[in-house]
């Protein structure tokens, strides 16, 4: 297995696996005329909404418009506060300070990475309007204790689930415990279009009218306009989408299998593991261990021809510039920044082998062994 080249992604392995639907869906789109807000977006949103057993859903044209248009159209803006997690992907925080709103941080769990859902009663405030809870590398965050503070406190949720398409909590489903699911479709996620792709998913329909009408310029009907964005899903992007979405449980199961062998085999290594609750369904979006050591592991698995990568070495509060003169509130983060220090993202998607995997596995241990290995002393 020597000289093996493990990248990080498998795009054009995918691709390849559904060229040729995938290339006559695209054709179809060219010929049709009709590449904007067309028949393919109108399909894709209701099979959408079918897979994730929700009324509506929205596409737009990123995972961050998703998040910033449905706080726009709950009506949250300057002066409300929204609780998230650091430990996430820069857009989260983003969204909130662009709807011109401020993000309130708490810390985030040590075994799941998810919001710490002690913590947020805490951070609540007269200001507080909504609650975002972001579900970390393909696992859902502890949504019945979200939802049941969001009740008490008579706030919105709104979940980040660009990373999570397909899990499922133990005996809850994404979007049954909140107000708006926003998703990602930028290629690399787990249903990945070829570039920048999002939707949100909702069951208010006054909700997902809203952000149609925000989506577009503010309009709903031909030359009326209120001011809006423009963050439409193209038909190219949702046709292929439409191909991809059948495949996505499929390639869950996979990514849950390659998890397994890594689970397996680094067993008893000096590292966390990702933790799964008891009842919930990950989808691996990211396989992220923490170890001490983590950039000579990366640098190691590099010269080993192993792409590793990290999600997130720099959590959303030690930016450069933070807050830009924005808004923002943080509670203490000692585990988001311990993440931040230690991750570290070995090679997860559906196309990669369990060869490929069980290389990976034992080249994280040769570094192990390697660093454990006792220097014999100078006689
Ligand atoms: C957790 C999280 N939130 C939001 C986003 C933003 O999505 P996009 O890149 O489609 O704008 C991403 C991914 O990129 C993400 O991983």
């Amino acid at each position: 297995m020597a000289g093996m080249k493990i990248g990080f992604y498998g795009h054009a392995k995918q691709y390849h696996s559904l060229k040729d639907e995938i290339d006559r869906a695209i054709h179809d789109v060219l010929e049709s005329e009709k590449y904007v807000l067309g028949p393919q977006l109108v399909e894709f949103e209701k099979e959408l909404a079918a897979y994730m057993g929700m009324k509506e859903t929205v596409g737009l044209n990123s995972g961050t418009d998703a998040l910033l248009l449905a706080f726009v159209a709950l009506g949250i803006g300057p002066g409300d506060e929204v609780i998230t997690t650091a430990n996430t992907f820069f857009a989260t925080a983003e969204a909130i300070w662009l709807a011109g709103a401020t993000p309130v941080f708490v810390d985030s769990d040590p075994r799941t990475r998810n919001i710490d859902v002690t913590q947020i009663e805490a951070a609540i405030t007269p200001k507080t309007k909504a609650i975002v809870p972001v579900h970390l590398y393909g696992l859902c965050a502890d949504m019945p204790a979200v939802a049941k503070i969001a009740r008490a406190h008579r706030l919105w949720v709104v979940e980040d689930c660009a990373q999570a398409i397909g899990a499922r909590g133990d005996g809850f489903a994404i979007g049954e415990l909140s107000d708006v699911v926003c998703l990602s479709f930028i290629i690399q996620k787990n249903l990945g279009c070829f570039g920048d792709g999002g939707a949100v998913a909702t069951n208010h329909p006054e909700v997902a009218t809203a952000i149609r009408k925000l989506r577009n310029h503010g309009s709903l009907k031909r030359s009326y306009h209120s001011i809006g964005y423009n963050s439409r899903l193209d038909d190219i992007h949702a046709a292929v989408l439409r191909i991809k979405l059948k495949h996505v449980d499929e390639w869950s199961r996979k990514r849950r299998s390659l998890a397994a062998v890594y689970d397996l085999r680094l067993a008893g290594a000096p590292m966390t593991l990702p933790f799964t609750p008891p009842g919930y369904e990950h989808v691996y979006h990211l396989y992220v261990v923490e170890v001490e050591g983590r950039d000579d592991l990366q640098s190691y698995l590099d010269s080993r021809g192993i792409t590793a990568l990290t999600h997130y070495p720099i959590a959303i509060h030690q930016q450069e510039g933070f807050p830009w003169g924005r808004p923002a509130r943080v509670n203490p983060l000692p585990v988001t920044e311990k993440s931040a220090a230690t991750v570290l993202s070995l090679p997860m998607y559906p196309e990669l082998t369990r060869e490929e995997a069980e290389y990976v596995a034992q080249e994280v241990l040769n570094w192990v062994a390697s660093r454990q290995a006792v220097p014999t002393a100078a006689h």
